[in-house]
């Protein structure tokens, strides 16, 4: 007999459109396990910063991907803890320059390969949403359902803005615009598993619409393909 298949959702997109929420939403709607494989390249950019492995040595930095003990605690944005060989790195992970620093060591293949399997053992019972740039594109082509959300960078900017504000960090509109830019660049023009919709793809673009709209549509995916009753 041949065992099933675990199901894999995907969702891809630029950062800053939304997808740690929709994910998130996604995850407590199935039941199942949510991998945010951004915060892996954010814990592997950090862990050469701090082993003073220069990200431009790309070999060097995925010889460090096998040897992180990394672990995800709690569900929500609020709870949300990664410790990394035991110390609480959840801080400086979310920092938006270790976004930057994270970007720049995933335009290597080396790098990609390295974190690979690691993103495919999330895959567990009773299934995974998984969260990132090419989960279904590379990592899991076979999911069931792709959703690739999208969103001005105008609008980005500007929702980043109004998190990081509710959060009393003193920020400029205009420097987080030009980082969006920077890293939707750096995203979409590398050579390696570029950020781009998977042809079989539920494209959603967000600029005009808020959160409930945008679960509304996820929702209404969820049931056409049968994955919640
Ligand atoms: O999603 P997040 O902003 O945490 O990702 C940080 C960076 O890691 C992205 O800008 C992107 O360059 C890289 N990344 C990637 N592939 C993924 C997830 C993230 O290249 N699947």
């Amino acid at each position: 007999m041949t065992r099933p298949v675990i199901p894999v959702i995907a969702v891809d997109g630029p950062s800053g459109v939304g997808k740690g929420m929709a994910t998130r939403w996604l995850a407590s709607r199935t039941g199942w396990h949510r991998l945010d494989s951004g915060a892996l390249y954010r814990i592997l950019a950090l862990a050469a910063t701090h082993a003073a492995v220069p990200l431009d040595q790309a070999d060097a930095v995925a010889a460090l991907a096998g040897g992180l003990d990394i672990r995800f605690v709690g569900e929500t944005e609020a709870d949300e803890a990664i410790l990394v060989d035991g110390q609480d790195w959840t801080h400086e992970i979310r920092a938006e320059e270790t976004g930057n620093l994270a970007s720049k060591i995933a335009t290597a293949s080396v790098v990609r390969d390295a974190l690979m399997q690691r993103q495919r053992d999330f895959r567990t019972a009773p299934g995974l949403i998984a969260d990132g740039r090419d989960m279904g594109t590379i990592v899991f082509p076979d999911a069931v359902l792709k959703v690739f959300l999208d969103a001005s960078a105008e609008a980005r900017a500007e929702r980043r803005y109004r998190q990081l504000s509710k959060k009393g960090a003193s920020v400029k509109l205009t420097d987080l615009f030009a980082e969006v830019r920077a890293r939707d660049e750096r995203d979409r023009k590398r050579a390696v598993a570029p950020l781009a919709a998977a042809p079989d793809a539920v494209i959603i673009d967000t600029t005009q619409m808020g959160v409930p709209e945008v679960l509304t549509e996820i929702e209404a995916l969820l049931k056409s393909r049968q994955l919640v009753d």
